[in-house]
């Protein structure tokens, strides 16, 4: 298939790093035979979809060195965060969280604390870790995801502080341990990094440039997923419609689309995040056309005025992104869309951001991911002077809600008696006694039901719906 001009880890790294796994597995393993008990490790994510999936491989590494899964940090033995650094509440979360461990690590000096993930990636937020967090034992940054092994044994070997942050884009590893969450849905990276410097976003920066993994690794990887019994699988990526722009007989994202659907046992594919201006009538016609990619679509427009599109660097307009959704509704009625959008961008008026109301009338989400604009240091916007205050920011951003949550909920209430294929993947998080699955169009559906039905494709008519989640219950 296809050949790589981009870099992977060499061989010789990773097995130098499944040398060290199992080293200090032994040595978790002879601590247990002279009558300790198991260690335990709790990793904690913020953040988006990519940290948490590879907060899954940190544990994978975590679990093959013999640590269990804590489920408090009280009965940790390591603990990590696992950051985020594209708003600024999510990054001041994290030193406050981090803050808070310094009484268990005064009580419990062997306990390791270690911070990874792009808040890491980003030199001056390391430094200030090193400074005034000295409970901390081990940062690393994004690009040393696969060194944590090493990383971590040089902290219990030489009982010191060690910090990671490397220039370089990290190259793609493979075959490296992942210890998912249970039910039959697995989020698979197919690209790491962004290209795009969209002007408010820090993730170009702590992320590195785009990289594709090989399609046979990916679909490796999807196969050994079916063969574990899993039966969905979500396609991630920062900026999916690039996959393969940087493999040199370049599969494109709907060429790998199809080629995971063929993969026996998987039912369902998703993918995110889909850049607008990248969306081809290519992929369009697949995901009409594949009956095994699921109606649905998150495409994040940001902003709906045309000047703050281009001060945004998102590189469409407002008429170019409408016409595409128009395209994509024409050819997939029942689409599920849902967006992101940034209120209060440097510069933003109260009459552009009318525009983006009006985008939310016409394309009419299921959901979006709504944000107040945070500035980011080092990113362009981050030097542009703000238009509206703090008070007027949060007036649009209550406008904003307010419009959305009565289309989201309209467009549930359109659902109501429909019978729906829902496949369960556990049990409610509000309700242990009612399972949860999901619609082919994501929409959450709860519903009562036995254990046994967890992993199986179940059809349920939808008896009540709620903004954010259906009530359904089994029809035979
Ligand atoms: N401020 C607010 N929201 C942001 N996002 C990215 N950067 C910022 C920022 N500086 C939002 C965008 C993106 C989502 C993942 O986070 O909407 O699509
Ligand atoms: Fe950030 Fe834009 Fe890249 Fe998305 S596409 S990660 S918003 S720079």
């Amino acid at each position: 298939m296809s050949q790589r001009k981009n870099t992977v880890l060499s061989p010789e790294i990773v097995e130098a790093q499944k040398k060290v796994i199992d080293r200090i597995r032994i040595q978790n393993e002879e601590q247990i035979a002279n009558g300790g008990i198991r260690k335990k490790a709790f990793v904690e994510t913020y953040g988006c979809q990519q940290n948490v999936s590879d907060s899954e491989i940190i544990f994978g590494m975590l679990s093959q060195m013999g640590y269990d899964k804590a489920s408090e940090k009280e009965e940790a033995d390591i603990i990590i965060y696992n950051t985020c650094a594209v708003r600024e509440n999510a990054e001041l979360k994290v030193f406050g969280n981090l803050g808070a461990l310094k009484h268990l690590k005064a009580k419990r000096p062997e306990l390791i604390i270690g911070v990874c993930g792009c808040m890491m990636q980003q030199k001056s937020n390391a430094e200030q870790i090193r400074k005034k967090y000295k409970h901390v034992d081990l940062v690393f940054g994004t690009h040393s995801l696969y060194y944590f092994p090493s990383l971590l044994a040089e902290v219990i070997d030489k009982n010191s502080r060690v910090i990671d942050v490397r220039e370089t884009d990290g190259a793609i590893a493979e075959d490296y341990p992942v210890v998912r969450a249970e039910g039959p849905c697995a989020w698979v990276s197919v690209m790491y990094g962004c290209n795009n410097f969209c002007s408010y976003c820090i993730v170009p920066y702590v992320r590195g440039r785009e990289r594709s993994r090989s399609m046979e690794a990916i679909i490796k990887e999807v196969t050994s997923l079916a063969a574990e019994g899993y039966k969905e699988i979500t396609l991630l990526g920062q900026n999916v419609n690039s996959y393969g722009k940087d493999l040199s007989d370049g599969p494109d994202f709907a060429d790998l689309l199809n080629e995971v659907c063929k993969v026996d046992g998987i039912e369902r594919v998703r993918f995110m995040t889909s850049h607008p201006k990248d969306i081809s009538d290519k992929l369009i016609d697949t995901m009409a056309s594949n009956p095994k990619i699921c109606k649905q679509l998150h495409l994040p427009v940001q902003a709906g005025n045309n000047r703050v599109l281009q001060t945004m660097n998102r590189r469409y307009t407002k008429e170019d992104y409408l016409e595409k959704i128009e395209k994509i509704k024409a050819k997939m009625p029942d689409i599920t869309l849902t967006s992101d959008i940034i209120v209060g961008f440097p510069g933003e008026t109260k009459e552009e951001f009318e525009d983006t109301l009006d985008v939310l009338r016409k394309v009419r989400y299921d959901t979006i991911f709504s944000f107040i604009y945070s500035k980011r240091p080092g990113t362009p916007a981050a030097t542009m002077d703000d238009c509206l205050t703090p008070e007027e920011k949060k007036e649009c951003f209550s406008r904003l809600l307010e419009v959305q949550d009565k289309i989201s909920l309209e467009k549930n209430q359109a659902l109501s008696g429909k019978e729906m294929l829902v496949l369960t993947e556990g049990y409610s998080k509000t309700d242990s006694s009612v399972l949860s699955g999901r619609t082919e169009g994501g929409k959450i559906v709860n519903f009562r039901g036995s254990e046994e039905l967890i992993g199986k494709f179940v059809k349920v008519k939808i008896t009540e719906v709620r903004t954010w989640s259906l009530l359904g219950e089994i029809v035979d």
